[in-house]
């Protein structure tokens, strides 16, 4: 056996091998602790703005280890349901929650498809949907588990589709075109979001994001679940449509509809266009600065907190799609890059977490070309 320590969780592993796949007999990812000390974050926040002790689904756990986190790194949990159809992995959870003492009131582990152990098991409060790939055949009994007001927490790590690598594979599970260019990664996490929201928007369910983040191999969502159909209709008429995109001069546009602008305004190219997808803001300030607050009392990674510093500057600037300087540069055709700092300065920019030399701007795009221009 091996062992490993995560946060307050001590795991006992059959195996660890040095390339991570879902072959492993239990899976356990080392570099996706940044994406369970979110899950902490989260659980912790939502106890704070529920007020109530909190019943959670881990429908896909592999080796419990987010489980036992939640249930040792948050306070009023009431229970946990942890699940996985892999019969390896539902001994391995015994063993680990048996391990790290957990008293046996506060967990039930299930051996189940995640759909149906969801749909038996519900209601929820928190549910983190945590799947080899893409998350979508889990999203709708997520969404049917979750009570009202309740979190969802979804991560894809079929970033490539989503990102334009494979469009086709993109507008076949999520419905969306996705679109390649420096911003792909947003673009991608906003097809995913868009995805979730229209899961829950054909039940009259409004499923709306309040963090985001991409990481290495993988996309991280959390949404919150309200009722009502007018709700769910304001965001669809806010909220969602496409991007349309200039490949030779970068303009770009949120459109309700992609079809009411077909040539570029600025150079007269064609245009290119990615979605439908969530435009609205994929990070809420209160989120963020609650886990600002918050992180100091969780034992979390280094790039947790790389990752919620740039998220804290980026929420200052909640608007969609943000620019690179090396392609500013190059469609400008200017041989010296100005800095980011400068940027940022001039443009009362703010960084990004998806790029180092990303920065985002309420300036108008036209503006923003004469005065990269001159810099
Ligand atoms: C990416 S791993 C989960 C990792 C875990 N959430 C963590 O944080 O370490 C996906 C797990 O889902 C399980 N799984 C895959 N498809 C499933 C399904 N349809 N129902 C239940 N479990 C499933 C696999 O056995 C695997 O343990
Ligand atoms: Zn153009």
């Amino acid at each position: 056996m091996k062992v490993i320590t995560e946060g307050t969780a001590k795991i006992l592993l059959p195996s660890l091998p040095e390339n991570i796949s879902s072959d492993m007999p239990v899976f356990y990812n080392p570099r996706m602790r940044v994406n369970r000390d979110f899950t902490v974050l989260m659980v912790r926040y939502l106890t704070k703005v529920l007020g109530r002790c909190l019943k959670i689904a881990d429908p896909l756990a592999g080796s419990g280890v987010r489980a036992i986190r939640i249930l040792k790194e948050t306070d009023r949990i009431d229970i946990v349901c942890v699940n996985d159809r892999d019969s390896r992995a539902v001994e391995n959870i015994k063993m680990n929650f048996e391990e790290n003492c957990i008293k046996e009131n506060r967990y039930r582990i299930f051996h189940e498809d995640a759909n149906i152990f969801l749909r038996k098991e519900g209601k929820f409060d928190y549910i983190d949907v945590d799947p080899f790939g893409s998350p979508v055949g889990f999203i709708e009994s997520a969404i049917l588990s979750l009570k009202k007001g309740g979190m969802l927490g979804v991560t894809a790590t079929d970033t490539a589709p989503l990102s334009g690598t494979y469009p086709d594979v993109c507008i076949r599970r999520y419905g969306s075109k996705p679109l390649k260019t420096e911003f792909y990664h947003e673009t991608g996490i906003r097809i995913l979001i868009y995805k979730i929201f229209s899961q829950g928007a054909q039940f009259d369910f409004s499923l709306t994001p309040v963090f985001s983040y991409s990481y290495l191999h993988h996309f991280r969502v959390f949404l919150v679940k309200d009722k009502g159909a007018k709700l769910t209709n304001r965001n669809i008429h806010k909220n969602t449509g496409y991007i349309v995109f200039c490949h030779a001069c970068l303009y770009r546009s949120c459109l309700r509809d992609k079809c009411s602008m077909l040539k570029c305004p600025l150079c007269g190219e064609m245009l290119d266009y990615a979605g439908p997808l969530w435009i609205g803001p994929i990070f809420h300030r209160d989120v963020v600065d609650y886990f600002s607050k918050d992180i100091g009392s969780v034992n979390v990674s280094r790039e947790t907190y790389k990752i919620l510093n740039l998220i804290k500057e980026e929420s200052k600037v909640n608007v969609p799609f943000f620019y690179t300087l090396s392609s500013l540069a190059k469609v400008l055709k200017k041989g010296r890059v100005p800095s980011l700092n400068k940027v940022l300065r001039e443009f009362e920019g703010v960084r990004t977490h998806f790029s180092g030399e990303g920065f985002r701007t309420r300036m108008d795009y036209k503006e923003l070309r004469e005065k990269f221009s001159v810099l």
